[in-house]
């Protein structure tokens, strides 16, 4: 059997590893196709160290771009590969655009396709993620989810029951298996607890005044607290289009960081900030409070049985909300039926029986 791998972003390499992992152990062969979505070293190659991932085989070089230059130019360029490689089974993971730039190409050569974290819902079609969700899962041939209710979502899209498998969550295999080797890098500056931070979402970010708006909420968390915010490149671009300007020591404002610097991070927090779709999970994972910075979620599990809290962007509800924790009220949570560190064994388990 052959496995081709379609990564391109950040969350997609968290996600591919535990799945390579289960091919290795298998003899499975395998490809790996990288889009170049992400290029920065510490947005791409440094998962690949770290998560023992091999280099891809083959790198697209697609870079920045609008969402239909980046899409079609993905497009493009792997189609000739896939036609070249003929493999048995396309892996595609999450929700960024070379997750449906994959799957288009590969379904339209007739190659089978499963879509790993499907049947995600924010059912909020301004983020260009619910897209990507909505066109993959209708397409896709395998749908691997990490909860009950992505299946449910995809159930009452009309997906028939046997495309669909419930296998649990390969981002926490990855957490589960690097856990021991993550520990927090050291700062000049903070001794104590501290406050994590990472925003990203075009809803908060691209927005000069909501931005805004929470650069000034992270300036007043109480003093006790130090706040390290590892600066997503798109928002450390929009942070310097408006020149702000932070005359604040508490805030720590830094590059992104490697996984296992991150993990170590959050496993410390005291609390973490953000509107990441990965870092709400492993913050129920890890049972740290988290402060999502958005109205709505595709991961409702993590709200309903994790530590998770949806509070918009109103810097006000910021500081209660750290206040709350900081007095010891923080959510408490349970851990989600599958997130077990099993699920990449699953799916390449139910591939191979789908391939006899
Ligand atoms: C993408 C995904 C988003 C995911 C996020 C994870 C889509 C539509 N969006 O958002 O779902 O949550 O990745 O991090 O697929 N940039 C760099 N260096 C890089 C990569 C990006 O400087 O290595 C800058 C560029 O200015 C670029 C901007 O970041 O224009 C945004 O990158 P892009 O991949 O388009 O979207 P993300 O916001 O990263
Ligand atoms: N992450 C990281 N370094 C950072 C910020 C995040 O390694 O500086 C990890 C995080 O632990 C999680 C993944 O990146 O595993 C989440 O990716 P991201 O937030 O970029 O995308 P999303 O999950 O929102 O699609």
């Amino acid at each position: 059997m052959h496995i081709l791998h379609v990564v391109g972003a950040r969350p997609n390499f968290m996600k591919a590893a535990p799945v390579y992992r289960a091919c290795v152990a298998r003899g499975i062969r395998q490809t790996i196709v990288h889009s170049g979505q992400h290029y920065d070293a510490n947005m791409s190659d440094i998962f690949f160290t770290q998560l023992g991932i091999p280099q891809p085989d083959f790198n697209l070089e697609v870079g920045s771009g609008s969402h239909a230059q980046q899409t079609a130019t993905i497009m493009q360029r792997m189609e000739p590969i896939v036609i070249e490689q003929r493999p048995d089974w396309v892996l595609v993971y999450g929700d960024v655009n070379s997750t449906l730039a994959g799957t288009i190409v590969c379904s339209k050569l007739g190659q089978l396709v499963a879509h790993v974290e499907a049947g995600l819902r924010s059912f909020d079609r301004t983020m260009p993620e619910e897209i990507n969700r909505l066109l993959t899962d209708q397409v896709a041939d395998l749908l691997f989810t990490h909860s009950e209710e992505a299946a449910e979502n995809l159930t009452s899209e009309g997906v028939a029951a046997e495309r669909i498998h419930f296998v649990g969550n390969v981002m926490i295999d990855t957490l589960i298996r690097l856990l021991p080797q993550c520990e927090p890098p050291q700062f000049p500056g903070v001794n104590g607890r501290y406050v994590l931070v990472t925003l990203h979402r075009p809803s908060n970010v691209d927005n000069p005044a909501a931005l805004h708006q929470i650069m000034r909420a992270l300036e007043r968390v109480d003093q006790s607290l130090a706040v390290i915010f590892p600066v997503h490149p798109r928002t450390r671009r929009r942070l310097e289009e408006q020149a702000y300007k932070i005359d604040n020591p508490q805030l720590h404002l830094i590059e992104p960081l490697g996984y296992q610097e991150f993990i170590g991070l959050q496993r410390n927090a005291t609390a973490v900030i953000t509107d990441s779709g990965g870092v709400q999970e492993e913050t129920t994972f890890l049972q740290i409070p988290c402060l999502t910075l958005r109205s709505n979620t595709e991961r409702p599990v993590t709200v309903t049985i994790g530590t998770n809290k949806l509070i918009g962007s109103d810097p006000d509800r910021i500081i209660s909300e750290i206040n709350a924790i900081l007095a010891g009220n923080g959510k408490k949570g349970a851990i989600p039926t599958l997130w077990d560190g099993h699920a990449g064994e699953r799916i390449v388990d139910i591939l191979m029986a789908s391939h006899l």
